[in-house]
């Protein structure tokens, strides 16, 4: 556990507001990933009824690539046949252009696997 964590997780603490350690933990892994999300938000909503420069990101974990209506995909994504399974999120995030080739994101390189599990985290109750 690194210090962000320890630091979310005793803030929990004081505030009382956990029922159990899993979810204060779990609630201090999905605070840890809406700080790292910080990196996306210049191009990613979290609102779902808007795409940004980028697709909204609402309830994008087991949704398959390229699947929103209003968001002009790259033809390499749309053709990638890709499911955001956590194992693809996280070979995205670490190096989307080595995922999908000719994706129009700007690179993202987040090898950190902590980093990696925090983001998943906070993805997942979009
Ligand atoms: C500079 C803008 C930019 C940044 C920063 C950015 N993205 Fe993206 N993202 C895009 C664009 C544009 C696309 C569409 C790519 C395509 O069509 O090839 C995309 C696509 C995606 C998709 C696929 C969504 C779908 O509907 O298939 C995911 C998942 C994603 N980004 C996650 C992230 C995460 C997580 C971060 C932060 C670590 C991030 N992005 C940072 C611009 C960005």
């Amino acid at each position: 556990m690194n210090k962000v964590m320890v630091k979310l997780l005793s803030v929990a603490a004081l505030a009382g507001v956990m029922a159990s350690p899993v979810q204060a933990e779990e609630a201090a892994m999905v605070a840890a990933g809406a700080e790292v999300f910080k990196r996306c938000q210049a191009c990613h909503t979290a609102d779902s009824s808007k795409n940004a420069f980028g697709p909204s990101l609402t309830g994008v974990v087991g949704r398959e690539a390229a699947a929103l209506p209003r968001f002009a995909y790259s033809e390499a994504l749309q053709k990638s046949g890709i499911t955001w399974t956590e194992d693809n999120l996280r070979q995205w995030v670490a190096d989307n252009a080595k995922l999908v080739p000719g994706t129009r994101m700007r690179h993202v390189a987040i090898s950190d696997v902590a980093e990696q599990d925090y983001l998943i985290a906070y993805l997942k109750t979009l």
